[in-house]
């Protein structure tokens, strides 16, 4: 039986021990999801707090439920470690960790190079690797492969070798782990074979494609659509703005079109760990090639400009009552980067934050999913809305648009608001400020 062979006969059985590297956002919900269906499970991560965590049954992500981390982990088909010799252990392994930009928006695969020393060190006959952190088009072949085939394994025949990206949507009820498609590509035959036997046996579907390069710029596709269109509605915003026209209703009657058109929406700028990132690990490869990506260069000014365009309403709201930013009380309503989600990364809300304190604002917010922020060398707290009303600030900023928020009371309290998020959708008063 050839090594392949041998992996395809363990993930039939259940019997292939998968090993999940970097358990955040992506790697916890995929951990999980292989337990649920029979798999044997070691999640791997550097953060002790995380291991400690997940051993004791106890859920930091918000789409993974408690009671399903519990069921696992109590009947023995998952664990986490920061111990990575036991990877050794490992038939199949999957590496989610980040892939950030570096200052200088260059790609930043450090993560992933300690990922796959982790698992070179003790490679072995017949193990199947997939990387799954978002990269750009090559990584898989130029970056993972070199490092694997130095410890003189050959790739497709001794060790298998693949790229599926993660298309998670943190904060969706309707699409999870186990029923987005599968996007994978192997190094050769064998290994997008085997690789579609493991997902094909935790995820509704699987689509393989002709290499790991495909796969890669297939999530660096999805997301540049994602990153370029919010850059288009943004300026579509600033210009409706300019002609007195509400965007809002602009969008919501263009998507009663029934083909050709699908809705994006404008907001405070792009947030979390994917779209204001990945689309940069492509234009940095294609300027590798020679190539320049002006729709990702201008829709990446467009959406880093939001922060600003939101500071200058903010200012347009106090003008109207006779205040100014410098001096003022300003809460921000929602600093996560997007509704219903605990995570801060890249959130514009920061920037905003940022640029209200330059002009000397004084800064409260609200977030049910973030009880404290960090800004420089203050820690805030979250208060709680009814509070908020009561204190009666200047102006609040919606930046977030969290279901949990009282919106009738947010309006009923009459305070100034910026709406960045149409969160106030239907409701009309003079203090309402819309994007
Ligand atoms: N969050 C999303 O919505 C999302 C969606 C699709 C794709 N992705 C991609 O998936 C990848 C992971 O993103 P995430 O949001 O899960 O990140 P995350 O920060 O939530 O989790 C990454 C985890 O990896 C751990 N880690 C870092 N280096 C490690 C190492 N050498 N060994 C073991 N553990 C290590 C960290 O401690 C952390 O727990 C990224 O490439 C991201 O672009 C993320």
């Amino acid at each position: 039986m050839d090594s392949s062979q041998g992996v395809l006969e363990r993930i039939r059985t259940r019997q292939a021990r998968i090993g999940v590297i970097g358990l955040g956002y992506v790697g916890l919900p995929l951990a999980v999801e292989f337990a649920r269906h029979g798999f044997d499970v070691t999640g791997f991560d550097v953060d002790n707090v995380k291991t400690a965590q997940i051993n004791a049954g106890e859920s930091y992500i918000p789409d993974v439920p408690e009671a399903d981390l519990r069921a696992v982990v109590a009947s023995g088909r998952l664990r986490a470690s920061s111990d990575m010799s036991k990877l050794a252990d490992m038939d199949a392994i999957d590496i989610c960790v980040p892939t950030p930009l570096r200052k200088t928006r260059d790609p930043d695969l450090s993560y992933v190079v300690l990922a796959v020393e982790a698992v070179a060190a003790s490679l072995r006959r017949g193990q199947l690797i997939i990387l799954e952190s978002t990269t750009y088009p090559g990584t898989t072949e130029e970056v993972v492969q070199p490092m694997l085939e130095a410890k003189g394994l050959k790739p497709d025949i001794d060790f298998l070798l693949a790229f599926s990206p993660e298309r998670v949507d943190p904060g969706n009820q309707q699409y999870t782990t186990k029923n987005i498609p599968k996007i994978i590509g192997g190094v050769g035959p064998a290994s997008t074979e085997a690789a579609c036997a493991l997902y094909g046996a935790a995820v509704d579907r699987v689509v393989p494609v002709s290499s790991t390069r495909v796969a890669e710029m297939v999530k660096l596709l999805e997301n540049t659509f994602r990153a370029v269109n919010i850059g288009l509605v943004n300026e579509i915003a600033l210009m409706c703005h300019k002609m007195d026209i509400g965007v809002w209703e602009v969008i919501d009657a263009a998507k009663t079109k029934p083909f050709g058109f699908m809705p994006f929406y404008p907001g405070p700028g792009l947030g979390g760990h994917c779209i204001p990132i990945d689309p940069f690990y492509l234009s940095w490869k294609a300027r590798q090639n020679g190539f320049e990506c002006r729709f990702i260069e201008l829709a990446g000014h467009i959406n880093s400009s939001m922060p600003h365009y939101v500071v200058e309403r903010v200012g347009d709201a106090l003008n109207c009552v006779r205040k100014s930013i410098n001096g003022s009380r300003i809460h921000l309503f929602g600093v996560a980067y997007k509704r219903d989600v605990n995570d801060m990364r890249e959130s514009p809300a920061l920037d905003i934050l940022e640029l209200l304190s330059k002009r000397g604002a004084r800064l409260s917010y609200s977030d049910p999913f973030v009880p404290e922020l960090r800004h420089h060398d203050q820690v805030l707290s979250s208060i709680e809305v009814r509070q908020v009303l009561q204190e009666a600030p200047d102006c609040g900023v919606i930046c977030t648009d969290h279901s949990v928020f009282d919106y009738d009371a947010i309006v009923g309290s009459g305070l100034l608001v910026v709406d960045t998020r149409n969160a106030l959708k239907g409701r009309d008063a003079p203090t309402i400020f819309r994007l």
